[in-house]
């Protein structure tokens, strides 16, 4: 029992003599989905083979087989499933196939969506709310008639509303805006079309237009900002 047990913990914690390589993500770890993100796995030391794993799952995602000590991941048009932690590793060919330096640092690859929220005015606070829930899900001071909010990608399908109102008193509350749906998309079809990352884009590109300005009761001005309410 004893041996097997000892073995085991060889293959899952190499020797601290096969330090952890470095991981970095090309052009940023910040992307929109459809950018081509190449990720580089950087060896302290020449290695025969490079693996690149995403948290959660044991099998590497691609492996490389480079005598060098780089090697790089292409990730091609990425969509928002591709969005999360990823780590490497590098092999020697004297190690067995199954054994892996320390992994190196995770690197978070977010793979966002923006959603606009547009109205009337310029200096104001946009509010952002998702689903149901009746707390907000993002603030935003802008001085721009519209506000940007970046979605992590994987999460964003789900239904957005927003409105905005003025800093201080004399509050101007904007009605809410009309309900922006963003779908998920298919990531259980391996083959992701351009189709459906056009309309993701899209989606997560549509304004959310506000209407007419509206609601601005001068009696507000003696009130605290808790009518500041959806
Ligand atoms: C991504 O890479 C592929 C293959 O190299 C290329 O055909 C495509 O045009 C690239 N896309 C972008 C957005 O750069
Ligand atoms: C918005 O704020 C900026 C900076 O405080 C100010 O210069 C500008 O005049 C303001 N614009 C409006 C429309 O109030």
């Amino acid at each position: 029992m004893a041996p097997v047990l000892i073995l085991q913990l060889l293959t899952l914690f190499p020797p601290a003599s096969y330090p952890k390589p470095w991981l970095g993500a090309w052009p940023a770890t910040v992307v929109t989905p459809g950018v081509n993100v190449t990720l580089r796995c950087r060896a302290p030391q020449p290695a025969w083979r490079f693996a690149l794993f995403k948290s959660g799952e044991t099998d590497p995602l691609l492996l490389r087989e480079v005598s060098s000590e780089l090697a790089e991941f292409f990730l091609e048009e990425v969509t928002p499933a591709q969005g999360g932690s990823y780590h490497c590793c590098y092999g020697k060919p004297d190690w067995g196939p199954s054994v892996w330096s320390q992994p190196s640092d995770a690197l978070e690859l977010l793979v966002t969506v923006t959603l606009r929220c547009a109205g009337g005015l310029r200096n104001v606070s946009f509010v952002l709310y998702r689903g149901d829930v009746a707390a907000p899900l993002q603030y935003r001071d802008s001085a721009q008639p519209w506000a940007d909010f970046p979605l992590p990608g994987a999460r964003a399908p789900g239904t957005y509303s927003c409105y905005y109102h003025t800093p201080s008193a004399p509050y101007v509350l904007s009605p809410r805006s009309p309900v922006l749906t963003v779908r998920a998309q298919d990531s259980s079809s391996s083959d992701y079309t351009r189709e459906n990352l056009a309309r993701l884009g899209l989606a997560g590109l549509v304004l959310i237009s506000l209407g007419a300005l509206v609601a601005f009761d001068c009696r507000s001005q003696n009130h605290a900002p808790a009518g500041v309410r959806p």
